[in-house]
């Protein structure tokens, strides 16, 4: 059994202000039945964990080294210091923004692994790949490249984010969602055996309350990596129970 996951990415929004909406969601899911993470923006990581509850608190981006001269940066071992538990790797604003190829996604992924972190490989297609049928390809290429050989049930999650899902409001239809997870999961089967059958795979993109019940019907998705609709405990509050109460 897959424990389900409702992720949620402030990405750069939140100040201290912000930490009450963590205070009001562990009080709305005293006692969640899936998993329940929010990832805030870097200097809020560790205010975030002395107050998060029950809910689970992860980064948005890790380095790929331990430590060094990296200005900005900040280590996977770090994150896993202040009691941290889940960092997303890859996620198309960094791979777009900053370059980042399936090569630095996976180290990134892999260090989060050794420090005891689950990593949060996100993959994703842009809308002139989908149109021209490419979607499926380009995903297996990602996915491949994108996870280490170190991954378990236990420290990988894959997130399937069509960028231009992200922020828009529009999402693929069911079916193609439904194709695309199917796919992740035989790929990852076939390449980890039975550990393929434990890795969670999130949708993301455009999730809100009033499309998380279809999205979450759909086998294969386990949960989903939320932006938007994460930043406020009213709206996210929704879409976990939708989570909850989905076969
Ligand atoms: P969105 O972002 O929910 O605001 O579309 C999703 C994401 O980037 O993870």
């Amino acid at each position: 059994m897959r424990r389900k996951l409702a992720a949620g990415n402030w990405k750069m929004n939140g100040t201290q202000a912000s930490l009450a909406e963590l205070d009001s969601l562990s009080l709305l899911h005293r006692q969640p039945t899936c998993d329940i993470l929010i990832c805030p923006p870097a200097q809020l990581l560790a205010p975030a964990q002395l107050r998060s509850g029950t809910i689970r608190i992860g980064a948005q981006d890790c380095h790929a080294e331990r430590r060094g001269a990296f200005t900005g940066d900040i280590s996977a071992r770090m994150i896993a210091d202040i009691g941290a538990s889940y960092v997303i790797v890859g996620h198309s604003e960094r791979r777009e923004g900053y370059g980042e190829t399936d090569n630095t996604v996976r180290a990134k992924a892999e260090a989060a692994q050794t420090a005891g972190l689950t990593a949060i490989v996100c993959i994703g297609e842009t809308l002139e790949q989908r149109e021209n049928g490419q979607a499926i390809e380009v995903l297996s290429k990602q996915l491949f490249g994108s996870l280490p050989d170190t991954s378990t049930g236990d420290n990988l999650v894959v997130a399937y984010e069509p960028i231009w899902a992200i922020g828009t409001g529009k999402i693929p239809a069911m079916e193609d969602i439904a194709l695309v997870h199917a796919a992740m999961r035989t790929q990852l089967i076939d390449r980890f055996g039975k550990i393929g059958q434990h890795v969670r795979l999130l949708y993301g993109g455009s999730v809100n309350k009033d499309n998380a019940t279809d999205i979450f019907a759909i086998a294969d998705v386990d949960g989903a990596l939320v932006g938007g609709a994460s930043l406020k405990a009213s709206d996210f509050s929704p879409i976990i129970k939708a989570l909850e109460v989905s076969v």
